[in-house]
């Protein structure tokens, strides 16, 4: 996997279709709204990789809510990360006294949003609770807070549903493994 995909006949195995992506947003989507119970909050989705959650769980919340995003590019290669964050895009407005919830596409080594957490928790929210879709606890580099976890996953490297290899395939509805593409030229 050294060449970034520039064709689309790619070879990627299914690991969480989008039946099972779209039942379990509806039950993170109770227990949220249960949680916060009328409470205005917050949503911070991360770009680019949790839009497309981000986008299904709020339709998914009964809870009155303003939407932000964060840019965030880690330096590292493709499929690993390094842990050293730079912000691509920042907030728009303050969230001092807010009920923040982070929407994160996926928990690896944590140093992602151990920066997040630590860069957010410097401008006073009332509080900072996270929802990821994805964790893969083995590779857990660093402890870091989930309230809300939609699915423990493997230590593979995982596309689709706002995920992507080289900036590609985060149009796809399921979460699976990226095999490579199809034929050898
Ligand atoms: P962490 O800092 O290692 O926890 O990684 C967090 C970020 O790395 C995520 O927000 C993703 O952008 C990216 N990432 C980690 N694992 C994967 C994966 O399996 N597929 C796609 N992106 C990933």
């Amino acid at each position: 996997m050294s060449e970034a995909p520039n064709r689309w006949d790619h070879d990627v195995e299914v690991m969480i279709d989008a039946e099972r992506i779209a039942a379990r947003t509806r039950e993170l989507g109770q227990e949220i709204t249960a949680f916060y119970k009328n409470s205005p909050v917050c949503v911070i989705s991360i770009l680019k990789g949790s839009v497309i959650f981000a986008a299904d769980l709020v339709r998914a919340l009964d809870l009155p809510l303003s939407m932000e995003f964060v840019g965030i590019s880690s330096y590292g290669n493709e499929t690993e990360s390094s842990g050293v964050v730079q912000i691509t895009a920042d907030l728009t407005r303050s969230i001092e006294g807010l009920d923040v919830l982070i929407v994160e596409d996926i928990i690896d080594t944590g140093l992602t949003m151990r920066y997040l957490l630590e860069n957010l928790a410097t401008r006073h929210p009332k509080s900072l609770r996270v929802c990821t879709l994805l964790h893969k606890p083995e590779g857990a580099r660093v402890k870091v807070p989930m309230d809300w976890v939609g699915f423990t996953i493997p230590n593979a490297f995982v596309i689709g549903y706002g995920l992507d290899y080289a900036g590609l395939y985060r149009n796809l509805p399921y979460i699976g493994v990226y095999r490579g593409p199809t034929s050898e030229d």
